[in-house]
Order: C-alpha cells, then structure tokens, then sequence
C-alpha cells in the first residue's frame, strides 16, 4: 500500500466512501462471445479520480454509456463490481443506467453543449443558445432524471455499509446530487468537485433562473464545494452572493445556506507523478520514441488534447501557420505533432469543430509542406503510449485552451519530458496558477502573440530553458495527486469533522 493509501484508509475507517461521476475508471470495450476488455476512461477527471478510488477504496457509481456496460449492469446483480485494467488498477464500480434516450437529453442536450459551454465561456451569445422546450424538456426529463438515478445507487451503496456515508461526487453532469443524497441521508458527508472552470454570475445567467438556482440549491447542500483555482472559488462566492442572496465570508470562503455552512475551497488536481514517469519508461514508449527521432525535425512542438472546442485547436494551428511566415528559416526544421482525440461526436458543435480543425491543418500543410516535411503532423486517436513519447520528445508543449479547470496535459509534458521543453501555456488554463511563473504565458485568442511565444521558446537558451523546466517539475512533483487527496480529506476532517480529533498526520 502506498503512503497516501494508508493515509486515506486511516483518515477514513469510520466513513464509507462513495464516489459519484458520469465517466467510470475504465471504458469497457465488448468482444463477441469473450471477455470484456477494460481500459482507462478518457480526461482529466478520470485521471485524478482513479487515485482516489484507489486510494479510499471507495465504490465509484460511474453511467453505463455504451452497450457493453450496460450488460454488465445487468450482470451485476446490485453488487459493485470489480474491475480490474491492464495496467494494475482494481476498481469497484457501481453501473448506474438511464433509458438511451434520457441519457442522451442530459449528456447531449445539457451536460456538454449548455453547461459545458457556459462554464467555458463558449458561446457567441449574439446567435447562441437558442433555449427552448428541448431544452426544458431535456432538463427535467434527462438531467433531473439521470441526477436522481445516480442518487438511488448512491443511497443504495450507502445503506449496504455501516458505517457513516461519505459522498465524493463530480463535475457538471452531476450538480443536483447533493441535495438529493441529503434528502435521504442527513448526516452524511458530501463533497462535490468541480473539474471545470466556474464563470461569474452574469455568465451564469445565461441559464434559466429555475436551471441555475437548482444548481446551486444542489451543489449547497455539500458540506464541502471543491474547485480547481482561487479564481474559481472567488467566482463561486460571488455566484452565491449575487445570483442567490446569500451571506458570504471571502476569508473563511464560506456562505451560509438552508441552515448549515457550506465550505468552498480550491483543491488544484494533479497527477500520480511516480507512477506517470514509470508508465513513460517502458520499452513500449522508446519504440515509439525511436519512430519519432526519425521523422523528427531539429525542433518539436507538440500538443496533445481531446478535440474540444475549450481546447483552442485551430487557434493553435494558426499561430504556428504565423510562426512559419514570420519565420522562414523555421521551415523544414521545425514540426507540430497533434495528438488529438475525438470526443462528443453526437453533440454537432463538436462534429463542426472536429471537421474545422482537419481544414486548418490540411490548408497549413498544403501552404507550407515540402517532400521531406510535413509542418503538422496530426493523429486522431486516444494512444497514451504515443503521447509519452511525444512527452519525452518535445522541445515546444502548446497548452493555450479559451478556458480550462485545470489541464493536466501540462503536468504531465513536464514531469517527463527530457529535453529541457518549454511550456507555452494560456492564461486561462487552471495549471497556470501552479506554472505560470515558469511557462511562456500566453492570451490564447492572440495568435500572433503565441506564434511569437512559440518562437520564444525555439530560441531560449538551454540554460534557461532548463532551469524553467526543473521549476516546473518540481512543483508537480510537491503538488502531485497525493496533496490533492490529502487536502481534501484533511478538510473533511478539519471543517466537517471537527470532533475527530488526533487522527494521523497528513502525507506531507
Ligand atoms: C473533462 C471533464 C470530465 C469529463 C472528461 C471527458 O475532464 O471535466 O467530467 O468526463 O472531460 O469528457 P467525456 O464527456 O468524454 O466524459
């Protein structure tokens, strides 16, 4: 066991620990008539939350999104199951299933094109959205629905145990289950994670009244709200403050609601830095490696993204288009290697943007490319072997997303890379708070001053570039996915536990 699992188990052997979030650990891919293979889910909120569960043991009630979890659900006999991938992880997973059609209005009418979008500030509000009775329908048909499932499994897991619940649930897809968890177990300890960034409440009113005060009588049920950055946590109490009424404290970053204090601290999420080095020194990834020295121009830039509109692709694109202009003795001697990964192909803004980001790289490519070089070279499939040998091999990461929780993209590029790479990173990514200092900052709507970071960069001197690096790495390695457990249990115990005294010191 590590350190931070028995951390986690002493802190927590009176609680019974239940994780709520819409992704499971694994994607459970169906093979006719044979087993079922397991993988890792997909983003950033997976990433943070399987060490979490690993670390609790905590039950992990996940959606059953496709044909093959589904299945299993129906295997499962009401009993988590145990799941177990190939790279050593072991899970309990709870499969909570809706009807295809109402997981469809609360994943593709709400979760992803309406909140997803308000929370990362990315509608053009003069022509969108256009909110109408799908989407009133879709809320109370699909999100509600879907929120009140996971609730039952929720209530369901709770009650199997005997000991008092404690309640870890995620992300927008599921901001009602607070205060449905509540109304079935009052003395439960709930605490719900925002992974993505929490706008101002002018932004929130986008939303209809009745859609974002149910959010927050949601969320405010929680004895603890955790978000990724002050910024956010700043934005939160101003969002209780101004579009509920309520009193707030910025100090203590407090409100006060429905009787009871609610707690709003920032807990930036990290990486499981050991564990992430060693997965980026096995002979699998050097293979790879090997491949890309010999395509590689002198200079790399990589980025490695899911396709999401937040991510800021073609900008990105654009930038390094002015970049090759500006610059003509770049040509031939420098390349960008996009690692991009498809996501929400049923929601059209994404099948739009997916499309757009094709275009810009085939038109920059056609501008620019000779016989031997290709300026962008762009795969589109989700391969982490190949993403840790574009770690290991960058001398240029780009990290410019519109908005961003936090974008653990940039974590991970430091904490392997072995070339001394520059982080070129936006202002409004999440990581910045921990980086910025030591990353090239960037506004990532201004191409031309990206293309003259991404120059900056090409050209820092190796001792300089070194030494940001070291920086860097060292404050993921002190900030790691271990601090970001540990922050969040000491709180449960320190703020909703004050009685329980003497438990053991925190790791670190
Ligand atoms: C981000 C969100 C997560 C989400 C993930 C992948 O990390 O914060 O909640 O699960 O992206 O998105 P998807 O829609 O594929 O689950």
């Amino acid at each position: 066991m590590t350190a931070i699992e028995q951390y986690a188990r002493r802190l927590l052997k009176d609680f019974h620990p239940i994780i709520a979030a819409n992704r499971a650990p694994v994607d459970v891919v169906s093979r006719d008539g044979q087993a079922p293979l397991f993988s890792r889910g997909a983003g950033g909120l997976v990433t943070g939350l399987s060490s979490l569960a690993q670390a609790t043991g905590a039950v992990w009630v996940a959606a059953a999104r496709g044909e093959a979890e589904t299945q299993l659900r129906l295997d499962d006999e009401g009993e988590p199951m145990i799941l177990e991938t190939s790279d050593g992880g072991r899970f309990q997973v709870s499969w909570v299933s809706a009807p295809r059609l109402v997981y469809d209005m609360y994943y593709n009418t709400i979760s992803n094109p309406l909140l997803w979008f308000v929370q990362h500030f990315l509608w053009n509000l003069a022509q969108a959205p256009i909110l109408d009775e799908t989407t009133h329908r879709a809320w109370t048909d699909g999100y509600r629905r879907v929120n009140q499932l996971f609730a039952q499994h929720v209530v369901r897991e709770a009650r199997r145990g005997h000991q008092r619940p404690l309640v870890l649930s995620h992300d927008y897809q599921l901001y009602l289950i607070p205060r449905l968890v509540r109304r079935e177990l009052p003395d439960a300890v709930l605490q719900h994670f925002v992974h993505i960034p929490w706008p101002t409440p002018q932004y929130w009113k986008v939303l209809p009244q009745y859609m974002r005060d149910e959010i927050m009588d949601g969320l405010l049920a929680a004895d603890v709200i955790g978000l990724q950055t002050s910024s956010d946590v700043r934005n939160f109490l101003l969002t209780c403050e101004e579009n509920m009424r309520l009193p707030v404290d910025f100090r203590q970053q407090t409100t006060f609601y429905r009787g009871r204090t609610v707690w709003v601290r920032s807990y930036p999420i990290s990486i499981d830095v050991n564990a992430f080095q060693r997965a980026a020194a096995t002979p699998a990834v050097e293979r790879v490696e090997r491949e890309v020295l010999r395509w590689r121009p002198e200079h790399l830039i990589l980025r490695v993204d899911r396709m999401d509109l937040s991510k800021n692709i073609v900008r990105g694109f654009y930038a390094f288009d002015r970049l090759l202009q500006a610059h003509p003795e770049l040509r031939g001697r420098v390349s960008m290697w996009a690692l991009l990964q498809k996501t929400r192909q049923d929601v059209r803004e994404y099948r739009e943007y997916a499309r757009e980001v094709q275009q810009a790289v085939r038109g920059i490519n056609e501008r620019h490319a000779t016989g031997e070089w290709l300026p962008i070279r762009m795969e589109q499939r989700d391969d982490i072997t190949r993403a840790m040998a574009g770690y290991r091999q960058f001398d240029v990461l780009l990290v410019n997303p519109i908005y961003d929780g936090m974008n653990l993209v940039a974590k991970e590029g430091m904490v392997v890379n072995r070339r001394g790479g520059v982080l070129v990173l936006s202002e409004n990514a999440g990581t910045h708070e921990e980086l910025g200092e030591w990353a090239l900052t960037i506004n990532p709507f201004d191409v031309d001053a990206t293309a003259e970071a991404l120059h900056q960069a090409l050209l820092m001197d190796p001792v300089e570039r070194l030494s940001r690096a070291e920086r860097m790495r060292t404050v993921v390695e002190q900030n790691d996915i271990a601090r970001w457990i540990s922050a969040q249990l000491q709180d449960i115990r320190d703020l909703v536990e004050p009685s329980a005294a003497r438990q053991p010191e925190p790791v670190r």
